[in-house]
């Protein structure tokens, strides 16, 4: 007997999948599922063994990687609805470097930030029963608000699979306002209704400049009805909690959010300007080198 022949019937079990890097255990081929052969029972018809088990030729079975792939599908199509740039996509808090700021005071501002983020996570259960959102604010543009935000809805997506929205406020008013078209399929109430009932809501660059009665007012009724209910919404803005009041005027606004957020400080220092210059540079070098 030829040592091939031997060693299928020492062994006749054989997976027929193609293991692939994809695979975590690299024993499927990424797909969560094993294609299995019993070469012993080659030409036989399917029975039940003494244990009532059914005995086949061929069959399919879960890979051990199949579970954490369902997770990941969910994450991954959570991320896809929730409208997160998808430069952002991958950041996380792990990623949020603190050496990227040039002065010392501001590496400690972000150590101090980045340690929030992960506390917020860590203790999201505790954040969620409280309804406590975050407030990130730095004067200069650029200082790693949006990444840090986003980068901790990523973790909280991930570690507690909830639902998550990414907006820019200036796009939430300008999506209510499309709704007056007599053609919108939507209305301002849906819309409304959406980002009130999400369970985290991220809201981008609140309060660039003064807002109308009407902007005031539909912030209201979002933010109203989300600290009423307890849902956490993370903000970032470059006015402080405080200068809300100069944008907000009727004084409603800011005191739900200042109620419904801790402030946390980012650095006033531009991360975007500094990339801006190093890309810059490299390009320079590909031009002019
Ligand atoms: N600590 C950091 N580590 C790595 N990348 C960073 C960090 N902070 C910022 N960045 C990068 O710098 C750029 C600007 O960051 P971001 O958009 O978060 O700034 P921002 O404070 O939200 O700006 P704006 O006030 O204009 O909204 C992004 O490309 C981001 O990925
Ligand atoms: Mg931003
Ligand atoms: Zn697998």
């Amino acid at each position: 007997m030829n040592d091939a022949r031997e060693s299928l019937e020492s062994n006749p079990i054989e997976i027929l999948t193609s293991p692939s890097d994809e695979c975590p255990y690299k024993k499927c081929d990424g797909k969560g599922w094993l294609w299995i052969k019993d070469w012993s029972r080659l030409g036989k018809k399917d029975e039940l063994d003494e244990n009532g088990k059914l005995l086949r030729a061929e069959w399919m079975e879960q890979c051990k990687c199949y579970e954490q792939l369902i997770k990941q599908r969910e994450v991954d199509k959570k991320l896809d609805l929730s409208g997160i740039p998808s430069i952002f996509k991958n950041a996380t808090v792990a990623s949020f470097e603190v050496s990227k700021y040039q002065l010392k005071t501001n590496q400690d501002i972000a150590t101090l930030a980045r340690k929030a983020a992960i506390n917020y996570v860590t203790n999201y259960k505790l954040m969620q029963q409280s309804g406590k959102g975050l407030y990130l604010y730095s004067k200069v543009k650029g200082s790693g608000k949006t990444r840090l935000a986003v980068s901790i809805a990523n973790a909280l997506v991930r570690e507690y699979g909830i639902d998550v929205a990414f907006i820019k406020s200036a796009d939430l008013i300008s999506q209510i306002k499309k709704t007056f078209n007599k053609k919108s399929e939507t209305t301002q109430s849906e819309i409304v209704d959406t980002f009130r009932n999400v369970e985290l809501l991220i809201v981008d660059d609140l309060a660039i400049k003064g807002a109308s009665t009407f902007e005031e007012g539909v912030m209201y009724d979002i933010f109203d009805f989300r600290l009423e209910h307890k849902k956490p919404t993370i903000f970032t803005s470059n006015v402080t909690i405080l200068e809300l009041e100069e944008i907000y005027k009727g004084g409603r606004v800011n005191k739900r959010i200042n109620k419904m957020s801790m402030e946390i400080n980012m650095p006033e220092e531009s991360i975007r300007d500094q990339e801006a210059e190093s890309e810059n540079a490299e390009l320079e070098g590909l031009l002019f080198g």
